[in-house]
């Protein structure tokens, strides 16, 4: 764990996130290799607004095939929320920026939700889960590069008080990660655990009615 980053920071170590009225739990699952089709999948049902709101240009299906196929699992993380049918109906990915310090933990965020699943707190969950990661990984800043109109993303961001740089129609945010603490590395595992039984009870489901 890495305790004593941030020594100084104004926000102490379990207030990175305000306190946001509660909407039940989600499973967010850990994405691996083997989810590349969903992924895929997942990226080419967005339109093209979402498309730039999510690349920050207008993605074609090629360059999606080609940011799907060169995703790095290993080294990066892809969280993923699955609905009763296992399509993917929201992802974040997570980059960790390699590099000497300064850049050495530094994280990059992204993520997309489905038209028909937005405005139930998808992309608030996926980006406080990966806050959560992030923090347990020992990373000291999150950055995330939105549209300047981007109501809903630079919602997420001013919520959980990161600092909002404008660049002409684009928005840099920069969010202090504080520490991580033995909660938030239980809370954690806690989640992943029931996200994975959640997702072999809804397979299971699904084998049986299909
Ligand atoms: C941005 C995005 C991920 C938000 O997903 P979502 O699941 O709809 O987000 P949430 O339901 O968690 O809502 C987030 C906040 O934005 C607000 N919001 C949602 N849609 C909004 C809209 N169209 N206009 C204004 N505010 C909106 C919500 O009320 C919420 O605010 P609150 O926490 O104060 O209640 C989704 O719109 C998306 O996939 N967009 C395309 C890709 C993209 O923009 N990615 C971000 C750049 S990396």
């Amino acid at each position: 764990m890495n305790q004593g980053r941030w020594p100084d920071a104004a926000i102490p170590p379990d207030a990175c996130l305000p306190a946001r009225p509660s909407r039940g739990w989600v499973p967010i699952r850990r994405l691996k290799p083997r989810h590349r089709k969903r992924v895929l999948e997942h990226l080419l049902a967005l339109d093209g607004a979402d498309r730039s709101l999510r690349f920050g240009h207008l993605a074609s299906d090629e360059r999606i095939l080609h940011y799907v196929g060169q995703l790095d699992f290993e080294r990066d993380e892809l969280f993923g929320i699955f609905d009763r049918r296992l399509r993917l109906v929201a992802m974040a990915h997570l980059a960790f920026i390699a590099g000497e310090p300064p850049a050495a933990g530094i994280s990059e965020f992204g993520v997309s939700v489905l038209t028909r699943q937005r405005g139930q707190g998808l992309g608030s969950r996926l980006f406080e889960h990966s806050v959560m990661h992030a923090r347990n990984r020992g990373m000291s800043k999150m950055l995330i590069h939105l549209a300047r109109d981007n109501a809903a993303m630079l919602g997420i961001v001013r919520r959980a008080g990161a600092s909002i740089e404008f660049e002409g129609c684009d928005v840099l945010a920069q969010l202090p990660l504080p520490a991580d603490t033995l909660g938030s590395q239980i809370a954690e595992l806690l989640g992943q655990q029931a996200a994975e039984l959640d997702y072999r009870l809804k397979a299971r489901v699904l084998r049986l009615n299909g």
